[in-house]
This record gives C-alpha cells, structure tokens and sequence, in this order.
C-alpha cells in the first residue's frame, strides 16, 4: 500500500452504525485495490453518548476531525430520546458550519429505470470528464476536488435523470437565530431568522458553475423565493455576476415553488441546481425520490482543499433500526463520494459499478422491492468490489 487514510466514523443513531458498517468493508476493499490503506477511527458520538455523557461535540474532538483525519464517514443522527434534536444539530451541522464545509454536493443519478417512480425514464450517466476538474477546483487551497459522479456502463441515447444540486451548507436558516416568546402561553411567537450573506452566497454560486464547467454540464439553475421574501434577490443579483464568468453555461433562475414542480414534470432538463440550505434540504430529499429513494441517495459536506464529510442524504429511520431492512447503498455511495475526494476515482468508479450491478441483479432491500438484508447487499457489494462476484443471494 503506498497511501494511508485516516478517516472518523461517527455511525450515529438508529440505521446510521448498520449502513455505516455495512459500507466500509466495500470502501476498503475498493481503496486497497488502487493502493490505498483505510484506517477507520470510530468515535461513539450519537444519541446515546450524549445521554450518557452529555457531550455532543466537544471543542478537542471538533480540533482533531479539523486537523487530524482525512474524511470524516457518517450515518445519521436523530433518536426519539432526544426530542428536541439538539446533539444532531450540534454534531452534524456543528461540523458542518465548523469546518466551514460550505457545499453540500447531493448527486440525483438514475442508476436503473424501474427505480423511478415517474414512467419511461432514462437511466442517468454524467458527461465527459475532458475537462481537467482538479486543475480547476480547490487549487489554491490544496488537492482535493469535488467529486464527480460516473457511470462507466453503456450510454443511453437521450437525456437522463442527472442532476446535482449544490446546496448551501453554512447559514440560511440553519444557525438557530432568532427568538422565542411567550412559550407555552396562547400567544407564542417564534422568530426564525434566515441569513443570506454575499460572500457565502457567492462561494456556492461559484462552486456550482465551476463543477458545471468541469463536468460537462450545460446549465445551472438558482432557485429562492424572492418573490415573497425580497431578501432572496441577493440570490438572484450574485447568479449574474458569477454566471457572467460562465458564459459556456446556461444560468436560469426558478422560484423554488415551481423548481418543484418542474422536477417532477421532466427531471431530465436539470444538470446544477444550486440553493440556500433550507431549500436544498428539501429539494434533495425529493430529487432522492426521483433517482429510487432516500436508500440510495449520497451526499457530500465539502470545502476544497479541506477533509470532507461523507453521508447518506437520510436520517435515522428509528423504525428500521434492528430489522436489517435499512438499504446501505446510500451510505455505500456515500464512500463512493469521499474516495472520489480522496482522489481515488478508479476505487469510486469501482463501488458505484457494484450498486449498479446490485440494482440490476434485483440484490436489494425492501424499500427497493427486493428481500435482502442490509448485510446481504453489503456481502453482495463487496464481493462485486473485490472481484468475485455472485449473482444469488446469499451465495
Ligand atoms: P429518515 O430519512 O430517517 O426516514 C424517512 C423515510 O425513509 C422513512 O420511511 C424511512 O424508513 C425511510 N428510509 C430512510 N433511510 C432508509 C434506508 N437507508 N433504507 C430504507 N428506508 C429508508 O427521515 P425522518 O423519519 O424524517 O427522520 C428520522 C430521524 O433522522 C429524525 O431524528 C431526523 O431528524 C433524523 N435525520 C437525520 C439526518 C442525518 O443525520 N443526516 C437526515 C435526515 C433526518
Ligand atoms: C439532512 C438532514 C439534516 C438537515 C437534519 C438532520 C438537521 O435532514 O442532512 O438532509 O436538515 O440538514
Ligand atoms: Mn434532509
């Protein structure tokens, strides 16, 4: 092995340890095929922990995932004993505004036709990667690139369900400001405060065009809803002077009302959809939806140059904990992300084959249509990765 990662795990609550150890023998195997030793650090950070100890990100732990570790691996947070969901909001979007991962990078790639719950559609493949990404990402900041995401099956003639949606992952509504009154009494009020800043506005807006231009993509679509909260017009005025930049690509704007609604009607027309934090919460879980569902969906907490956090767009699905029903392939995917960060394309490659080849052989959980187990699609996965592929379950 020439190469040695060192990569946190926090699995987190409910499905999140099951999908998380379920992806990272598949994660290693692939990486040690291309040279690379994981070395996996778990840290016990969860529901649990904070009931137990009361910590939920501690300022040594935040300094070592800051300075010490090359990704950081998580399943999700979320437990009914911690109603309020105060440790998820400390651990995952502490971290995430912390090391200041300002993009969160959730590919919708159609990777089986039957997978979408819209008739006819095409099975996705991203375009070209002609054009050199690294040479133009995160270079003044150091290596690391955004990933990209790729099928190297056959081509479908016309356009498929491909798109990413960039999303902003520091402020918004998401810092928790604002006021509370009255609580309790038949006047309550609430104050939520969404804060949309020109730096960190154009900081995504650039991350969006830069990865469109990398990757072959024709268009970028804004979404916000100035049109009832005028403060989005920021929104609007910095997609002209970024897109001016991008004059190869296409740059719209859409009012996040009817972005849902177009998503639904021809999903195809999307390359980058590029949003504030609170829009691209939702819109994620719905492009999740189009592509076969939240067991399938990925995503990526990025700052180029910076170790990144790698995670399944879904939560903790507390009723599936236990069952051995929570589909692992969006964790799994997950991994495929971060060795594309790592920059270990062929190992990526490599692990979002052996989902596709498991979509394929119908190797899948229930909430696809099949009758395996998580394990089952991990053992599925791994011996796809490590070259000894099956095609019945279990075997
Ligand atoms: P959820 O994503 O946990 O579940 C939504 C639905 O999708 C459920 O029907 C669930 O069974 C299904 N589902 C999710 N992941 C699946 C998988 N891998 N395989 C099969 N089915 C899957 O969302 P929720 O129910 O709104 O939230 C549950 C908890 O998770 C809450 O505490 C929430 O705050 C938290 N949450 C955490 C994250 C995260 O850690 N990134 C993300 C979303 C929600
Ligand atoms: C996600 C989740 C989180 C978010 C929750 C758990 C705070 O829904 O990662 O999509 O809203 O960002
Ligand atoms: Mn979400």
């Amino acid at each position: 092995m020439d190469r040695r990662i060192s990569v946190a795990v926090i699995g987190g609550d409910g499905i999140g340890p099951e999908v998380v150890a379920t992806a990272i023998p598949i994660i290693e195997a692939a990486a040690g095929r291309h040279g690379a030793a994981m070395v996996w650090e778990h840290l016990p950070h969860g529901a649990s922990h904070y009931l137990d100890t009361g910590e939920t990100l501690s300022d040594n732990v935040y300094e070592h995932l800051r300075d010490d570790v090359d990704a950081i691996f998580l399943g999700a947070l979320g437990d009914p004993r911690v109603p309020d969901n105060e440790h998820a909001r400390d651990i995952l979007l502490g971290l995430r505004f912390r090391l200041d991962l300002y993009i969160n990078f959730r590919p919708c790639t159609l990777l089986h036709p039957d997978l979408c719950p819209l008739k006819g559609r095409k099975v996705g493949r991203s375009e070209s990667r002609t054009v050199g990404q690294s040479d133009r990402l995160g270079k003044e900041e150091g290596p690391s690139v955004l990933p990209t995401v790729r099928l190297s099956d056959g081509e479908p003639e016309g356009r498929a369900i491909d798109f990413v949606i960039f999303r902003e992952n520091t402020e918004g509504s998401y810092l928790g400001r604002g006021s509370s009154a009255n609580v309790g009494e038949p006047d309550e009020e609430h104050i939520v405060e969404g804060v949309h800043s020109a730096p960190k506005i154009e900081r995504i807006l650039r991350a969006a065009f830069e990865w469109a231009a990398a990757n072959g993509k024709r268009r970028v679509t804004m979404s916000d809803k100035a049109n009832a909260i005028p403060a989005h017009r920021i929104w609007g005025r910095l997609l002209e002077k970024v897109s001016s930049e991008f004059p190869q690509i296409d740059s719209e704007h859409r009012y996040v009302d009817a972005l849902a609604m177009e998503l639904v009607r021809d999903p195809e027309r999307f390359d980058v959809i590029v949003t504030n934090n609170l829009f691209g919460d939702i819109l994620s879980d719905l492009g999740a939806e189009l592509v076969g569902g939240l067991g399938l969906a990925a995503s990526a907490n990025l700052h180029p140059g910076r170790a990144g956090l790698f995670e399944p767009v879904h939560g903790s699905a507390p009723g599936l904990a236990g069952t051995g029903e929570a589909n692992p392939m969006a964790a799994i995917l997950a991994g495929a992300l971060m060795l594309d960060q790592l920059g270990i394309e062929p190992a990526a490659d490599r692990v979002r084959e052996a989902v596709v080849a498991a979509l394929a052989e119908g190797a899948t959980t229930p909430d696809l249509g099949g009758t395996a187990t998580t394990e089952e699609v991990g053992s599925w996965i791994a011996r796809h990765v490590s070259g000894n592929p099956s095609r019945a379950i279990g075997a």
